[in-house]
């Protein structure tokens, strides 16, 4: 059936290291799309430089960042896995897309808005066409499904508008992609604070990371935010106790969820014995994907493969729909 599978495509930035979020929200819908679509999945380290121009820590990122997506359980041999920046199709298409976004739709971008405001000093070019180079991420392989998080759908949006504008000038080579996720299993992740989602630019104790040891895990845990407990039966859990029972419902056991939830209700609920029973769950659920991710980011060899494997099947797709690209817009001329 090659070939004929739903073409899907997400990305990620590799600027830091990859928490539960990242795992719960994205990763594990990849591991479970890779199985019935034709997936391809992108480490975008040019979009990084929007945010980072630092560079002294890309090159171990984009590693660690790809050793944890296979740790995960993104198989190499079901998915493309590649790094952007081994794409050099995805540039060009880039530069024919920016000539069809607006600057006003651009500076308009909830995202763009978001990051003026939090790097003032570096409001470059790079940062206003992101979404644009986003656009060219998806639709250089053609992708029609994009798994991304709420926070991305305007991104997909304008992506649509761009593709719509491009056939519509210069003629038909784009199918039009949406945001996808598998509902209802999308479960929020909470930082341990109960503040906000668990997020990479988050203090760092109240994240939990694929790549956290033991220790720092049951930690980080026994330190997340409680109270004396509920009062009256029944009671409507404060956010930062409902973010500790979302872990317990990611890694733990039915029954001890079960009775935990029944205690709640009850009013009897030690919150102490609640951690030390995530903590000791989490760190079952975190401990071999860490194994893994540093077996095979050990194994340079083996590195080098899955991303040389990686580039040239997503560039055997990237050029090909170039090819289409450059004869629709007239700049083939031989
Ligand atoms: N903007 C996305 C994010 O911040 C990352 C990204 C880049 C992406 N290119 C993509 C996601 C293409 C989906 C498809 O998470």
């Amino acid at each position: 059936m090659e070939g004929k599978k739903e073409i899907v495509l997400s990305g990620i930035r590799p600027t830091g290291f990859v928490h539960l979020g990242n795992y719960f929200g994205a990763i594990r819908n990849w591991a479970n799309m890779q199985n019935e679509f034709d997936c391809y999945f992108c480490v975008v380290d040019w979009h990084s430089l929007t945010t980072h121009p630092d560079t002294k820590e890309l090159k171990s990122n984009v590693i660690r960042l790809i050793s944890e997506l296979i740790g995960s359980g993104l198989d190499p041999d079901k998915c493309v896995i590649y790094i952007q920046s081994d794409i050099p199709e995805i540039a060009e298409l880039y530069l024919y897309l920016t000539m069809l976004a607006y600057k006003g739709e651009l500076e308009k971008t909830v995202t763009f808005k978001d990051k003026v405001r939090m790097q003032p000093e570096n409001v470059n070019a790079g940062l206003l066409t992101y979404p644009v180079l986003q656009a060219a991420d998806i639709l250089i392989h053609r992708a029609v499904k994009v798994p991304v998080g709420k926070d991305q759908e305007q991104h997909i949006e304008m992506t649509r508008n761009f593709a719509e504008r491009f056939n519509y000038r210069y003629g038909e080579v784009f199918p039009m992609p949406y945001a996808f996720n598998y509902g209802e299993d999308l479960i929020k992740i909470m930082s341990l604070d109960g503040s906000g989602k668990m997020s990479k630019s988050e203090n760092q104790m109240n994240t939990l990371y694929l790549a956290d040891d033991d220790d720092l895990i049951r930690k980080k845990i026994m330190k997340a935010k409680t109270d004396s407990g509920p009062t009256v039966p029944n009671s409507e859990k404060p956010n930062y106790i409902d973010g500790l029972f979302n872990l317990l419902k990611v890694v733990s056991a039915e029954d001890v969820i079960n009775k935990f939830e029944t205690d709640f209700n009850n009013c009897n609920i030690r919150y102490g014995d609640m951690k030390k029973q995530l903590g000791e769950d989490m760190v079952k659920f975190i401990s071999p994907i860490r194994a893994r991710s540093e077996a095979l980011r050990n194994d340079e060899k083996y590195m080098k493969e899955v991303i040389e494997h990686g580039t040239s099947k997503a560039r055997a797709s990237a050029k090909a729909t170039l090819q289409l690209v450059r004869e629709a817009v007239g700049v083939k001329y031989y």
